[in-house]
């Protein structure tokens, strides 16, 4: 049976919302997320070709605020940042003519849009997810009556996840805290290719606060964009393959988190990140995103975990590196990253992160008792 996921959210209407005495505004900061198994090939409409798993981030996040006016005749979101050419237009735009199909009263007001990174730009720190999930927390915060203090209930955070995932498929996961995974898979209840969910109980208290230090090797530009990335993998000579790969190392990873079993986390994690750029290098336009100071940095991780110190890797679509914890390791870690890899970062850029708690709703509408 398919989920209604928006009928929350059609008692709202243009009259109610904007006969406030002051204009309604609501805010959310929402945070990025790193995938231990990759997302990379998709089918239908936004639908994974394999299960993914990641760790929302902390300290990575988007702050996102939406004030809502009548509309001027041409709804939808009218400023950026204070810009009618603001960069990320087109996408949210097509984001919010999306939702306006499901949320029909989204069709008679204009939205002005301010949305801030805690973050550099390309630093190998993925904005798209925390920023399309902060901007569609927003919109259904927007649509949203509250009646009293409660906390928003599952069935708002769900619909969060299914929007996020029209505007960017990994923004899904950034949705909830903790450890989440987008995609069906007999491995986790209730999992789906519509929505992400979260891994309840099914992370051993070691995992709970994974560290992630982020080391930036290039600002530069990526060469290669996601959606050209994963349209890719439609005629890529490894694409069953690795999409076999994905759910067997989905399995394993989830076994290494329930048992803490550190040593077979990070062995599955590595190889999905090398694994997601060995579909790059190979792809019909091949994407060579590392540099020699990513290969650097991941061969003297390896060899400090040789030599006993609880260490992995991951990597996102870029040459940045993100290296991976126990946060009883944080001495032992800052001492390491010191001495032997800051001469690979640019201009000995680090970012401390660690698994975080999920979005944070900073202002909603007044309540409507
Ligand atoms: O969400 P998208 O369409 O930008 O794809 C992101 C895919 C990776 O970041 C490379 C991997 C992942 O699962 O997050």
């Amino acid at each position: 049976m398919q989920t209604d996921h928006f009928g929350i959210f059609r008692n709202q209407d243009s009259d109610q919302l904007l006969k406030q005495a002051e204009v309604p505004e609501v805010a959310w900061r929402s945070p990025s997320n790193i995938a231990l198994v990759k997302y990379w090939g998709k089918k239908a409409v936004q639908l994974p070709s394999n299960p993914s798993l990641s760790i929302t981030l902390d300290k990575a996040f988007t702050v996102t605020r939406l004030k809502a006016f009548p509309s001027d005749g041409r709804p939808g979101i009218s400023l950026i940042n204070g810009a009618s050419d603001h960069p990320f237009l087109p996408r949210l735009q097509k984001l919010y003519a999306w939702l306006a199909t499901e949320i029909p009263f989204l069709k008679e007001i204009n939205v002005e849009v301010t949305t801030e990174n805690s973050f550099p730009h390309s630093t190998g720190i993925a904005s798209s997810a925390s920023g399309i999930s902060a901007f569609t927390l927003c919109i259904l915060s927007l649509a949203t009556r509250p009646s009293s203090q409660q906390e928003l209930p599952p069935s708002f955070f769900r619909a969060a996840s299914f929007a996020s995932r029209m505007g960017s498929g990994s923004a899904c996961r950034s949705v909830y805290g903790g450890f989440t995974v987008w995609g069906m898979t007999a491995d986790v209840a209730g999992s789906s290719d519509d929505e992400a969910v979260q891994l309840k109980n099914m992370v051993h208290p070691d995992f709970e606060r994974l560290q992630d230090a982020i080391l930036v090797v290039s600002s530069e530009p990526k060469s290669l964009g996601s959606s050209l990335g994963h349209s890719l993998m439609e005629k890529h000579p490894f694409a069953a393959g690795r999409f076999q790969q994905a759910r067997q190392h989905l399995h394993l990873l989830l076994q290494a988190l329930q048992s803490g079993d550190f040593g077979q986390l990070a062995v599955i994690a590595e190889a999905e990140a090398l694994s997601l750029h060995a579909l790059l290098m190979t792809s019909h336009e091949s994407g060579l995103l590392l540099r020699p100071g990513t290969l650097e940095i991941i061969s003297r991780i390896r060899q400090a975990r040789r030599q006993g110190l609880a260490v992995f890797f991951s990597l996102d679509a870029g040459p940045t590196v993100h290296l991976l914890y126990p946060e009883k390791s944080l001495a032992q870690i800052e001492q390491f990253i010191r001495q032997d890899l800051l001469l690979y970062c640019e201009n000995g850029k680090v970012i401390f992160d660690h698994c975080g708690k999920g979005p944070i709703q900073i202002k909603a509408l007044p309540f409507n008792p």
